[in-house]
């Protein structure tokens, strides 16, 4: 469902990425841990084109974008393969929680605004926040802001959802909620790659973890290969640490 291909990328002559040959089937779960500065956010980024990169290929769903050799118009289809979860929610803050995800929708989607509406509400109702509809971001915790950021994903219903570390921003006691919720969409088979520091999470619910540093993928296997017995001494150091 998706084929990555030597992906590079620089940000003038820092060279971020340095070659990811990647694949996901589709309803595969699979998340990215490695230490900061390792360039999994410009990975996801690359992914959903918010960052051009610098050289490779991206397959998603039979579509592909080769690096310098595309046009305006493929990218706004390719982007509506992948939604992004940010780590600080990127929510409009002028927008009520019904109104952040149903704009898309409606902008993008081009969906008319009623049945964007029926759809955002029933999307509130999933997401646990049936009768916050009106509410603005800075009303919401960060718990339930993060969830409206999900449930933004979940409502484009796209091939893949990409998540950037989705609870790192929340206060301990509102990072069970997301994963609650992400657990939800693991259940729905909802293809996904989750960058995240919660090993225990990414234990639970992947198919298949990736470590990353430098610009690399370092290693890649099951969540027990990776994250209970990793051969690898840094993989090893690096779980030492948090
Ligand atoms: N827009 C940018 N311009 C210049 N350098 C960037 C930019 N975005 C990221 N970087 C650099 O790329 C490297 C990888 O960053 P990032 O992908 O955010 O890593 P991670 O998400 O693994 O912490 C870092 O050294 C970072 O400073
Ligand atoms: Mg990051």
């Amino acid at each position: 469902m998706l084929e990555v291909k030597e992906l590079h990328k620089n940000f003038g002559e820092v060279e971020v990425l340095k070659g990811i040959d990647f694949s996901l089937k589709k309803g595969e779960i699979v998340s990215i841990v490695g230490p900061s500065g390792s360039g999994k956010s410009t990975f996801l980024r690359c992914l959903n084109y918010l960052e051009e990169p610098t050289k490779g290929s991206i397959t998603i769903d039979g579509l592909m974008q080769e690096a310098g050799n595309h046009k305006n118009r493929d990218i706004v289809a390719f982007r509506q393969k992948t939604s992004m979860v940010f780590q600080n929610y990127n929510l409009f803050k002028n927008k009520t929680a019904l109104e952040n995800i149903t704009e898309a929708l409606i902008i993008v989607k081009k969906i008319d605004k009623k049945s964007a509406e029926k759809k955002g509400r029933e999307i509130i109702k999933k997401i646990g926040l049936e009768g916050k509809e009106n509410f603005y971001p800075k009303e919401l915790s960060g718990g339930q802001q993060q969830r409206i950021g999900i449930g933004r994903a979940m409502a484009l219903e796209n091939k893949l959802i990409l998540l950037d570390e989705p609870t790192s921003a929340l206060d301990p006691e509102l990072v069970g909620e997301v994963l609650d919720l992400i657990r939800l969409l693991v259940s729905e088979h909802i293809s996904m790659i989750i960058v995240t520091h919660e090993m225990k999470f990414a234990r639970e619910v992947s198919d298949r973890v990736i470590f990353m540093e430098d610009g690399i993928i370092v290693d890649q296997g099951t969540p027990d290969e990776i994250l209970v017995s990793p051969k690898n001494k840094r993989i090893e150091m690096f779980l030492g640490k948090i």
